[in-house]
C-alpha cells in the first residue's frame, strides 16, 4: 500500500465534519466497494467512503440497484472497513432493507454499523422523515438522499433530472426540511438543478448537504469512483469528469478529484452542472 497524503491523518469523526462545514470546507466523498480501493482513496485524502449500493452495477453487473440485498451491503461494508484507516464510512441502505417499518430500518441500520459503517444512507422524501427521526434518536448518524433516487428508478421513469419545473423544486425543497428537521446530519442530492441544490443549502444550514450532479452551491461532491476514473462502460453523464485522463495513476486520480472539489473547481457550473 502507498503512502498516506496526510500521514498522521486522524480518523474521522461527525464532530470534524461539522467543523469543516462551518468553515467553509468541501467535503469529498467517493465510492468503494473493496479494502483495496478503501485504502487508496483513504490515502489519497478522500474525507468519506460511500459504500453505495451502486455496487449493484459496478461489481455485481446487475442493471440496477434494485436486486442489491442487505447481506451484499454487509459484506461490502466490511470490506472496505478493514482497508481503511482514516476516512469516515456511510454505508448505504438497500432497497427493501428500510421500506417496510422503521423497525426493519433499525435492524438494516445495525448490521451496516456493526459491519464498520459510520452512519446510514437511506432514499427518499416524505415517508422516510419519521424513520430518520427513529434512527438517529437511537444512536444511528443518518445520511439522506434526494433528486434521482436510484432505487425508484421504475418509479421514476428512469435516471432524469429531478426537480426541473417549480412543483418538483417545491417537492425537493419541502422533503429536505423535513429530513433536516428529523435529524438527517448529511444529505446527497442527485442530478438536480443547481439552483435547487443550493436552496436546500441554504433553507438548512446546519445539515451537509453533498451533490452529485447537483452544481457548486453544496457543502460537498460525490462521484462514483468508477465513473472518474473512466473504467465504467458506456455513456457517463455530464456531471462526471474523467480525473484519470489528468493523474498518472489512480490514486494520482483521486488526489486530483480531492484537490479539485477542495478548491472548488470541480464541478464546473458550465460543464458539470443543469
Ligand atoms: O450508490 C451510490 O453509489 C450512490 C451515489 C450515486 C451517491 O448512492
Amino acid at each position: 500500500m502507498s503512502t498516506p497524503a496526510v500521514p498522521d491523518r486522524k480518523p474521522m469523526t461527525l464532530h470534524r465534519l461539522r467543523d469543516m462545514h462551518a468553515k467553509g470546507e468541501k467535503i469529498t466523498m467517493l465510492t468503494a466497494y473493496d479494502a483495496t480501493f478503501a485504502r487508496l482513496v483513504d490515502d489519497a485524502g478522500v474525507d468519506t467512503i460511500l459504500v453505495g449500493d451502486s455496487l449493484g452495477m459496478l461489481v455485481q453487473g446487475h442493471s440496477s440497484t434494485v436486486p442489491v440485498s442487505i447481506e451484499d451491503m454487509v459484506y461490502h461494508t466490511r470490506c472496505v472497513a478493514r482497508g481503511n484507516r482514516t476516512a469516515w464510512v456511510v454505508g448505504d441502505l438497500p432497497f427493501g432493507s428500510y421500506q417496510e417499518s422503521r423497525e426493519q430500518a433499525l435492524r438494516s441500520s445495525v448490521a451496516l454499523m456493526q459491519a464498520g459503517a459510520h452512519m446510514v444512507k437511506l432514499e427518499g422524501g416524505g415517508w422516510t422523515a419519521e424513520t430518520v427521526h427513529f434512527l438517529t434518536e437511537r444512536g444511528i448518524p443518518v445520511c439522506a438522499h434526494l433528486g434521482l433516487t436510484p432505487q425508484s428508478v421504475h418509479a421514476l421513469g428512469g435516471y432524469r433530472i429531478q426537480g426541473r419545473d417549480e412543483a418538483g423544486a417545491q417537492t425537493l425543497r419541502k422533503h429536505a426540511k423535513e429530513l433536516a428537521d428529523a435529524g438527517a446530519a448529511m444529505m446527497v442530492l442527485e442530478l438536480m438543478p443547481s439552483a435547487v441544490a443550493r436552496d436546500v443549502q441554504a433553507d438548512n444550514p446546519g445539515v451537509m448537504t453533498i451533490g452529485i450532479g447537483a452544481g457548486q452551491g453544496t457543502a460537498g461532491q460525490v462521484l462514483v469512483l468508477h465513473d472518474m476514473l473512466h473504467v465504467t462502460r458506456g455513456k457517463l453523464p455530464r456531471f462526471v469528469r474523467n480525473f484519470m485522463a489528468e493523474g498518472g495513476s489512480v490514486e494520482d486520480a483521486v488526489r486530483r478529484y480531492v484537490a479539485a472539489v477542495k478548491d472548488g473547481s470541480f464541478p464546473d457550473e458550465a460543464v458539470h452542472a443543469y
